[in-house]
């Protein structure tokens, strides 16, 4: 068991928690992830690492309700704990030093994106994240995103604050009132986000990473189900990636492998909810 050390609500449906973990705190780098067990049968599900403590020998997650398991886990209460916590998993994030780097992040990927920000920034990059919620309301870890990065624009998808449209609408809105684009781009988030992100970053020229997140099971490289095609080859994301040239992921496919067990993962959820 790993036991919640301190829980936040950070919007109805998002929760962080920070858990006890020691040796994934020890050995985590940016770009990781754990699989989560809520319950001993439960579904294990992938989290991107937020932060981890040496010291306290404590890992940071955040997770959003959008199925059964997921809800279970954000419902999971601060003096609770989880069943098992699996990582860290997969290949630290490319962490170069370019000059500007901009990172697009949407729904919980802009708690993800905390770690990759600032290992940019401590690479001595300046460091820009755009960040998209759909409301004013839900946008979620305003002094942490300022205080890892040199800039933070915010996108709303109604207007209610920032920028009204998607982060990969206010990337082309910079780049074109600039005349200048980043020298890198990395993009965390929603499956339709992210290929919207690596078809307008390839238009416009800018080398991307996204961080892809596929059905995974194991976690280790076993099981098969986190398979990506990246440049015409079959990649397993959990331990290959889950960071891969956004330009070269088969964004189609990848939508269409996620959506599988979409009728069942509904199912699943209702039930839970009666
Ligand atoms: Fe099973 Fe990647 S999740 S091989």
């Amino acid at each position: 068991m790993n036991k919640i050390i301190r829980k936040q609500q950070l919007t109805p449906e998002t929760a962080l928690f920070e858990v006890e973990a020691p040796r994934i705190a020890k050995r985590w780098k940016p770009g990781q992830f754990i699989i989560v067990r809520p319950n001993a049968g439960s579904e294990r599900i992938p989290l991107t690492l937020v932060d981890g403590n040496k010291e306290r020998g404590t890992i940071t997650i955040v997770v959003q309700r959008i199925g059964k398991t997921s809800a279970v886990t954000v419902a999971t209460p601060a003096d609770g704990a989880f069943h098992d916590v699996v990582g860290p998993l997969g290949e630290p994030a490319h962490i170069t030093s370019v000059g500007k780097v901009t990172l697009l992040a949407g729904g919980v990927g802009v708690a993800e994106v905390l770690p990759v920000a600032k290992a940019f920034k401590e690479a001595g990059n300046y460091t820009v994240v755009l960040a998209g919620a759909r409301t004013d309301s839900l946008r979620i870890l305003r002094e942490e995103l300022l205080a890892v990065a040199d800039e933070v624009i915010w996108a709303t998808d109604d207007g209610s604050f920032g920028f009204a449209g998607n982060v990969v609408q206010l990337l082309q809105d910079v780049v074109k009132a600039s005349g200048e684009k980043p020298d890198l781009s990395h993009v965390i988030g929603p499956i339709p986000m992210m290929r919207a992100a690596a078809k307008a970053t390839k238009d416009l020229g800018i080398k991307t990473y996204a961080s892809v997140n596929p059905v995974m099971i194991d976690g280790t490289g076993m099981c098969g189900g986190c398979r990506v095609t990246v440049r015409g080859k079959v990649r397993f994301a959990c331990v290959e990636g889950p960071e891969f040239d956004a330009h070269e992921v088969d964004f189609e496919e990848l939508t269409r492998r996620t959506k599988a067990y979409k009728k069942q993962e509904v199912q699943a959820y209702e039930a839970h909810k009666c």
